[in-house]
């Protein structure tokens, strides 16, 4: 697998962006108005790229619309400190993108607090430069595509009065001269900052990833949309791992393993699309809930298609609600399209939710696993050679999928100690 570190960064604020629901794009959009600010105050090009990427990151700590609504609807929330330490967590794991962590815990610090903490002059300059970015998009979010060039003048007034205390005046004065120009507020519209975002997109980071690091990336993904309700923690990991031991008991080769584990990983990601009620709801959805339910593997593809390299991943992930039927969804693919590793990620999904509790049932035994998943064989859904495969090797997939079973994806989890 061959993937730019660029385009998986621009994936996590794709799916990051997602929790918004009707207010998409904000971390493209601070990442754009960072970088405009930078370049305001003749930042290296070096910093600029620095800025943009920190922008699209910032709110990886954020899973639920709780947390993101309640970022939204105040200007200064005593607890954002959670967000910005979870983010810090899963980031400073990561070797490649490691640079960001102490930024985005520093996220909402105000600059005249910001001098007590041992940070650099480095992080401290780009800690703020987040923080001013990020409320100017969240005071002009309601205004994009209507009236924004009017309300301008209100955002501006916010920002400014909160110079030298909130934020450091030499940012203030660098916003100040890059909001003058209409292009600048125009820009940030969700079909012209989309296209900026793409085109930063084509410029690679120079940091093509070893499979070791597309798995630790994709845990971190895995982690936060796991995150998003508690009937769902590790739910991701888990099927990675069930998925990753069918694929080595159907013998399939050592690479293409790899590859069913991230998609095990990455498969649910479009679930951070899906409100929190609908996901905690204590009881069977109606057909409203459940078609918007449903659209969140369509939400998996969409984030995932457009890193390249992942290709096929891409494809078994999204597929994980698909048929052999052709009764699954969303693009019901023919029989012969449905790969095994594709047929495997779906048989690893329903093993491992159903040994889960769900908020409308508790978690089953093996025996009740086994009869589901027999009945999905019979229906046409899941595949037999896989299901059958699963049955001589039940003990285990079990144990793996209740997390009993130790295996390095812990190892990786606790690296996050979150
Ligand atoms: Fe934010
Ligand atoms: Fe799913
Ligand atoms: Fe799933």
């Amino acid at each position: 697998m061959n993937i730019d570190l660029r385009q998986m960064v621009i994936a996590i604020e794709t799916a990051v962006s997602l929790v918004g629901m009707n207010d998409t794009n904000h971390g493209k959009r601070v990442g754009y108005i960072a970088s405009q600010i930078g370049n305001q105050l003749g930042f290296s090009d070096e910093d600029i790229q620095f800025a943009f990427e920190l922008g699209l990151l910032h709110d990886c700590g954020v899973s639920t619309e709780q947390m993101h609504s309640s970022l939204v609807n105040h200007f200064d929330w005593n607890d954002a400190h959670i967000h910005c330490r979870i983010g810090h967590q899963l980031l400073k794991s990561f070797e490649p993108l490691a640079k960001f962590s102490i930024p985005i815990l520093h996220h909402h610090t105000h600059w005249i607090d910001l001098s007590n903490e041992n940070i650099s002059a480095h992080d401290a300059l780009m800690a703020n430069l987040i923080f001013i970015s990020d409320r100017i998009d969240v005071l002009a979010s309601s205004h994009y595509e209507t009236d924004i060039l009017l309300a301008k003048a209100q955002v501006v007034k916010a920002i400014t009065d909160h110079s030298g205390t909130f934020f450091k005046p030499e940012l203030v004065q660098a916003f100040e001269s890059v909001e003058c120009t209409e292009a600048f507020w125009i820009a940030l519209e969700d079909r012209h900052i989309t296209r900026y975002t793409w085109d930063m997109g084509k410029y690679s980071s120079d940091c093509p990833l070893s499979l070791e690091q597309i798995k630790h990336l994709s845990l971190i993904m895995a982690y936060i949309v796991d995150q998003k309700s508690p009937f769902t923690a590790l739910h991701s990991v888990r099927v990675a791992d069930v998925a990753k031991f069918i694929a080595t008991t159907c013998g399939l080769s050592e690479a293409q393993c790899h590859k069913v584990e991230i998609a095990g990983l990455l498969h649910d990601l479009g679930k951070l699309h899906t409100p929190d009620d609908i996901l905690e709801k204590a009881g069977p959805l109606n057909d409203t809930e459940r078609s918007v339910m449903n659209q969140h593997s369509y939400e998996t593809f969409e984030i995932l298609r457009h890193i390249e390299g992942l290709g096929e991943v891409a494809r078994w992930a999204a597929y994980h609600h698909e048929g052999l039927n052709g009764a699954g969804y969303p693009f019901h693919p023919k029989e012969r399209d449905l790969s095994t590793e594709a047929r495997i990620i779906a048989v690893a999904d329903v093993f491992q939710a159903l040994v889960q509790d769900r908020p409308y049932r508790k978690g089953m035994t093996l025996d009740e696993v086994l009869v589901i998943l027999s009945k999905m064989v019979e229906s046409g859904k899941l595949d037999n050679t896989i299901v059958t495969l699963v049955e001589g090797v039940a003990e285990q997939c079990f144990a793996i999928a209740q997390g009993s079973d130790p295996n390095e994806n812990q190892a990786y989890l606790n690296l996050f100690s979150l």
